[in-house]
């Protein structure tokens, strides 16, 4: 497992504005937007392309296409959902796939509840995306279902990871596994409900709720 901790003063600004309890929900699902199409460009740092033959107005040359099968996108929901728009923007042309995760309030067990992928994802890259790493209980399952599935390699792509969430990836998935975090910030540490602290509490109801 690789992690990639931003470092960009206008992603630290977004998220500071992000994390203040003050910001409004449609203030928070614009900024949530806006910082997932910063962290996509450092995510896609290793998108896969091919060359291709293209005629400038003044010539011929090689450029790059991306390669076949197109990359894959997977919001996990509900959170996820806010931040499909801004990575799409960046590589508008991604298939999206869905998986439907819920933890367990007590015991903060993760299980899917939906999902909408494609069966076969032998050799895809696939970009997994969720604003809170926070046990990694949920991002664990998530990278194993596709894993399983024959996904070659697997980009998370997070606004916050807490530690122990990192930890956790890290022994489940060791360097062979092809697994990266991007995260905008990786936080202090989890309370006793297994929040993010400092963090910006629940992303789902500051989203949608
Ligand atoms: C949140 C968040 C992650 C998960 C992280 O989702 O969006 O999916 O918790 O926690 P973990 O690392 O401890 O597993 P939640 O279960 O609150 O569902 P929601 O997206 O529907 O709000």
């Amino acid at each position: 497992m690789r992690l990639h901790v931003a470092d960009h003063p206008l992603i630290a600004h977004k998220l500071s504005v992000l994390r203040s309890k003050d910001t409004d929900s449609p203030t928070f699902r614009r900024l949530a937007e806006e910082l997932v199409t910063l962290l996509a460009y450092e995510a896609t740092r290793d998108v896969r392309v091919e060359p291709k033959q293209i005629q400038t107005p003044v010539t011929e040359m090689t450029g790059v296409a991306i390669s076949s099968p197109r990359p894959l996108v997977v919001p996990i929901l509900r959170a996820g959902l806010g931040m499909l728009e801004g990575m799409t923007r960046l590589i508008p042309t991604a298939e999206v796939g869905f998986l439907g995760m819920v933890r367990d309030e007590q015991t903060l067990e993760a299980t899917t509840y939906a999902e909408r992928l494609p069966d076969d994802l032998s050799g895809r890259q696939i970009f997994v995306l969720d604003p809170m790493l926070a046990t990694g209980g949920t991002l664990a399952v998530a990278i194993q279902f596709l894993l399983d599935r024959g996904a070659r390699d697997v980009v998370a792509v997070c606004l916050l990871a807490a530690p122990e969430g990192v930890r956790l990836i890290e022994h489940k998935f060791d360097a062979r596994a092809n697994v990266t975090i991007v995260t905008a910030a990786l936080d202090e540490r989890l309370d006793e409900n297994g929040y993010i602290v400092p963090g910006l509490g629940d992303a789902g109801d500051r989203l949608y709720g």
